[in-house]
């Protein structure tokens, strides 16, 4: 039998030659009228949600995922190795000498001096199995420099290091400052502190001047072992060594996520869950592995209660448009923090005009902190939802959540918490926290972008309808009904972000090796340092003064506007986020449209403190472009 082949008369030109047996033209064309006639509005999941009023789908019968990974198991350790760095030469790289670098402007290039980034990691031995059943699989982390390697004495830089007493020394300068603000002429506690400074050159180094820290007290932090982990440290903007203080915008990546990305592609790069060959083996298993991952870092009581999302603006989406379109009346409440980002507003907004709800906003006091006798206010038993950020993006407040959701379960609330800014900086756990939902991007915390998680406890999860339809979300389909997948896989409709996923579960590695703990001790005192420099800067006026902070310093500087001092940081190659930062209601709330905002990670340091309040003195001084 030979079916011809199509010509430009299109299926018209077939019709009379179907072969026997097959439905002709016009019964193809009848059954898909009737096939796309029978859908149901509310067939599945996005069509019910944009269509509140229409009728639900029935319930799904659940079938129990089959196909999640196993269960939670303790990380094989990684044997730290240190690395030699190897100079690249850029112009034997382009093939003649002299060349720029591939891929370099030629102007640029010129002015590029070599650079050492860490070299590649050696290729796996080629005995590792790939197939692996765990999340610790083939693929093994680049050698990493980090914090677990032995630290070299000249470089550690630990907790006491900057002569801070710690907490109390940042509590009592926010408390100073919000009590009453200093003149910046008259810089209060500076005298005190012999890292105050106007000009770097004069800067005594901690590392020097100090007395080693005892041992005891915390273990050391290399930074300078960690900054070698990420080779875009290296970068030079506007010929100057790259100093990145936009953090709380994107993180970068060390190695160890780069060679994840790399390696997925190279050996395991297959669709997940659906095909029973071995690059389908491998790519499910290091999926499920990577969601295990983001179990164990969040406290979570099982790999079932991770979806992977796009990041966390998808992920709060999710929740109103599932947990809020099922639950949410006419008349009920959502209450959210004044401090919020628009992503956590928006979807909310949203989801109270479709359902005639109303959105209520729990007030900050002047320090930018959420008030607590305000929210128990705001609760009542019409509140379906209260829904917080844990760190503030745009003034770096730490909020209170685990009180905040005890308070919203008391009143038959369920609470949704942000940690887009939190889990980068301290540890967290959502069982402690006791939230029914956590949302974060992988991207904030030194994982890729388009990539994110939300976590739901089991039973919510449970009850909840999916979102989105199609693939991978379904046990089975009928034209009658669809059977859904359980949680999570039933909300992960599609094609998932595979390779980002593993990545994430690559920077979760990374940082669970260097230590939470280690990191936000570390960071605290390098917000105290930056708080302490910003201060001397004659008209700098930070916002954002809470008694807990985490790695942020917005401020505002008399004379110029947030962008004109971004792009005069940028000359001299220190990156920061200038403007609104996405949250409006709270710069508003200060009396500010935009502010700049120099936002902390592990991997900055003092020195590169000292430059930004330098070139800020110097901006202060309106001595125009500035060198350094
Ligand atoms: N939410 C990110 C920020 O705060 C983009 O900059």
């Amino acid at each position: 039998m030979t079916i011809p082949t199509p010509t430009s008369e299109g299926l018209a030109g077939l019709a009379g030659a179907v072969p026997a047996g097959l439905p002709d033209e016009v019964t193809l064309a009848r059954l898909a009228g009737e096939f796309f006639a029978a859908l149901p509005t509310g067939f599945g999941g996005a069509s019910a949600l944009s269509l509140p009023n229409a009728p639900r789908a029935p319930a799904p019968e659940i079938i129990p995922p089959g196909n999640v990974g196993p269960t939670l198991t303790a990380a094989a350790p990684v044997a730290p190795v240190r690395a030699e760095s190897v100079p690249i030469d850029h112009a034997s790289a382009a093939g003649r000498p002299g060349a720029p670098a591939l891929g370099v402007p030629e102007a640029y290039a010129a002015a590029l001096p070599t650079f050492s980034p860490p070299v590649s990691p050696p290729p796996l031995a080629p005995s590792t199995p790939y197939y692996f059943l765990g999340e610790a699989g083939a693929f093994q982390s680049a050698p990493q420099q980090a914090a677990h390697a032995a630290p070299r004495a000249e470089n550690r830089t630990a907790a006491q290091s900057f002569g801070l007493p710690g907490e109390a020394e940042l509590h009592s300068i926010l408390a100073e400052l919000a009590g009453e603000r200093r003149t910046a002429s008259v810089p209060g506690s500076s005298a005190a502190s012999p890292y105050y400074f106007l000009d770097t050159h004069n800067v005594p180094k901690p590392e020097a001047d100090l007395p080693a820290t005892p041992s005891a007290a915390h273990p050391a932090f290399d930074v300078h072992a960690v900054r070698r982990d990420f080779p875009i440290l290296q970068e030079r903007v506007n010929g100057r060594q790259l100093i990145w203080f936009d953090n709380a915008a994107t993180t970068h990546k060390p190695q160890a996520v780069i060679d994840r990305l790399a390696y997925f592609y190279q050996h395991e790069n297959s669709n997940i869950h659906r095909a029973a060959h071995e690059l389908a083996a491998r790519a499910t298993d290091a999926y499920e592995g990577a969601r295990n991952k983001v179990a164990r870092f969040l406290g979570a009581a099982s790999s079932e209660e991770i979806i992977f999302v796009r990041g966390t603006t998808e992920g709060i989406n999710l929740i109103a448009k599932t947990w809020g379109w099922q639950n949410v009346g006419e008349g009920d409440e959502i209450i959210v923090s004044n401090l919020e980002h628009h992503a956590n507003i928006v979807p909310w907004q949203q989801l109270a005009a479709a359902k005639g709800a109303k959105l209520k906003v729990i007030p900050v006091d002047d320090t930018g902190q959420v008030r607590l006798d305000e929210y128990r206010k705001l609760l009542s038993d019409r509140t379906k939802i209260v829904s917080v950020t844990q760190v503030s993006n745009a003034l770096g407040t730490v909020v209170p959540v685990k009180e905040i959701v005890d308070l919203a379960h008391r009143a038959g609330a369920v609470a949704v918490v942000d940690g887009a800014q939190s889990v980068s900086h301290m540890r967290v756990n959502v069982q402690d926290i006791d939230a029914d939902f956590f949302v974060f991007s992988g991207h904030k915390i030194f994982g890729p972008t388009g990539i994110g998680v939300v976590y739901g406890k089991r039973h919510i999860l449970e009850d909840m309808p999916p979102w989105q339809g199609g693939g991978n979300m379904i046990a089975d389909v009928t034209f009658e009904k669809t059977v859904y997948h359980g949680a999570p896989t039933r909300f992960e409709a599609g094609t998932g972000n595979i390779a980002d996923a593993l990545g994430l579960g690559a920077a979760l590695d990374y940082v669970e090796r260097i230590g939470m703990e280690n990191i936000a001790r570390y960071e605290h005192d390098l917000l105290v340092y930056a708080t302490r420099g910003l201060l001397t800067v004659p008209g700098l006026k930070l916002i954002g003064t809470a008694r807990d902070k985490a790695s942020v310093l917005s401020f505002v500087l008399d004379g110029y506007r947030p962008e004109e001092v971004g792009k005069a940081l940028n000359e001299e190659g220190i990156a920061v986020r200038s403007g609104h930062h996405c949250a409006q209601p709270i710069l508003r709330r200060f009396g500010q449209e935009a502010t700049v905002r120099p936002s902390l990670a592990f991997y900055n340091t003092c020195e590169e403190v000292d430059t930004l309040v330098a070139v800020l003195h110097r901006l202060a001084r309106g001595k125009g472009r500035i060198g350094r």
